[in-house]
């Protein structure tokens, strides 16, 4: 990162320009912000996508802009495509969505409908595998890839059983020794993965040995793992998992924390022929404030160029690739709009512009681990902007942004008469956090939702989803009303 702070906004107090592209999505035309070709503010106000939705929507709203999903897995797809093709590697790329970052319907469908294969962590997992199994989406040639701690006689282990009887392509990932058993006394035919211990920035296998993770197996248990699996008629290895971080936004140190990862893989290959697939897990870094730099195409030529030389040295050939894309697939498609409902400068050392929501239910993250997200005004950009500090309608101190302990300056317009602002990049693991339902802090009751696609005709197609009513929320605490 070439800043000293992560860039969340609009730095000066002058209006932004027309037709300024703050990003490959969000620019502004006659002082309003777009989403692509979606003009925010009118949703809210009583012009544009208003008069199409046949009203204006209340706010808070949160956004959820399909295309977007598509846009980013076809463009990684693109990416190694062109990599393979540049360096002449001899294996295939394969796009895993990783199903964590956002469960909801509708993105699980979007990634599958855009030829994602799939990745899953619970049991509940399972059963929406199963949903989209049954409606077609998740087809037989696609991937399912379970990870996560299945336990024998555990609901997820009994339910990925189940699951092979629909879906051959069905490759449990090892986690720990005493999941091989369950797979084993199944009978049936399961192509299996073996997950190495490896989750940090690690440059040996020594070091990953020693790390102080839950996760995968150190190198002595891989071994004995690619043995039992092995030994046992129904099992057969396909697969090598090793993560080693999030947002790693080096593309150096990425492939170089990879590289005993690598290096094992091609030693497991040596015993182990039917081992064919590399799964780099996730960590794909993605664009969360507006000075993210990252160059995918070169880490993906270097990932490949560095498996090539590795299975060179090793005599083995090069393995498939798989990557678990979690964040990279959600985080951009996802907005969370809201109003900004009072100004008080309360002698504080920046005026507080204070939302109709809570940052911190919304944006867990944000609160918990002092991530930062994109912000900017939806109106007023033609107008001049000063310096401020945003609170949420809660009663919680934490309730701020930007979060604690940032030096990340955020401008909003001076003109706060209908002024709307939206959080960007939220669509990765924010809601999971945060819950769907239910009841959060202060009783604030969820906003309503918008999921926007686009027709054969590129046209905009909207669905609202209903928000919770007051009554939603008291019933959740037991009320009866
Ligand atoms: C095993 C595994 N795969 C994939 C992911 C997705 O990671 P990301 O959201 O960084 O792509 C995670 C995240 O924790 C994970 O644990």
């Amino acid at each position: 990162m070439n800043n000293a702070h992560p860039v969340i906004g609009w730095e000066k107090e002058l209006p932004v320009p027309d037709q300024y592209q703050f990003n490959d999505y969000l620019s502004v035309r006659d002082g309003r912000l777009y989403f692509e070709d979606l003009d925010l503010a009118g949703i809210f106000l009583e012009d544009t996508h208003a008069k199409q939705l046949g009203r204006a929507l209340p706010s808070p709203l949160e956004i959820v802009y399909l295309p977007l999903i598509e846009n980013r897995i076809s463009a990684m797809r693109r990416i190694f495509a062109e990599a393979i093709e540049h360096v002449g590697y001899g294996g295939q790329f394969f796009y895993t969505y990783a199903s964590k970052a956002n469960a909801a319907e509708e993105i699980i469908r979007t990634t599958l409908k855009s030829g994602a294969h799939h990745e899953m962590s619970s049991t509940v997992d399972v059963d929406i595998a199963k949903i989209m199994i049954d409606r077609g989406l998740l087809s037989a040639d696609r991937y399912i890839i379970c990870n996560g701690f299945k336990a024998t006689r555990t609901l997820y282990a009994d339910n990925i059983l189940q699951l092979k009887e629909l879906h051959d392509k069905l490759v449990p990932v090892i986690e720990d020794l005493g999941e091989i058993t369950f797979l084993m006394e199944s009978g049936k035919q399961f192509d299996v993965g073996l997950r190495q211990k490896s989750y940090g920035h690690h440059n040996s296998t020594e070091e990953m040995d020693h790390a102080n993770s839950r996760f995968g197996l150190d190198l002595e248990s891989m071994w004995k793992a690619a043995d039992y699996i092995s030994a046992a008629p129904n099992l057969k290895l396909t697969l090598y998992h090793a993560m080693v971080g999030s947002q790693i936004l080096s593309s150096e140190d990425f492939v170089r924390w990879l590289t005993p990862g690598m290096e094992t893989y091609a030693r497991l290959k040596q015993r182990h022929p039917d081992l064919h697939i590399f799964d780099f897990g996730g960590g794909m870094p993605v664009p969360m404030t507006l000075d993210f730099d990252f160059d995918y195409a070169a880490f993906t030529r270097a990932l490949l160029t560095a498996m090539q030389e590795i299975c060179d040295r090793y005599g083995v050939p090069v393995p498939d690739i798989m990557g678990e894309f979690g964040r990279y697939t959600t985080s951009e498609h996802g907005a969370h709009l809201f109003k900004i409902v009072t100004v008080k400068d309360n002698n504080s050392k920046l005026p507080w512009y204070i939302i109709d929501g809570s940052i911190m239910s919304s944006f867990p993250d944000s609160w918990a681990l002092s991530e930062h997200f994109i912000v900017l005004p939806l109106n007023h950009l033609d107008k001049p902007f000063q310096q401020v500090q945003l609170g949420g309608i809660t009663c919680d101190s934490d309730d701020v942004y930007p979060p604690k302990p940032s030096h990340s300056p955020l401008y909003l317009p001076v003109e706060t008469e209908d002024l709307y602002i939206g959080f960007f990049s939220i669509g990765a693991y924010q809601e999971m956090l945060g819950g769907v339902k239910g009841s959060k802090h202060c009783v604030l009751p969820e906003a309503f939702e918008l999921i926007i696609d686009r027709d054969n005709d590129n046209s905009y197609q909207f669905e609202i989803l209903q928000g919770q009513t007051p009554a939603d929320v008291l019933r959740n605490l037991g009320y009866r009303v």
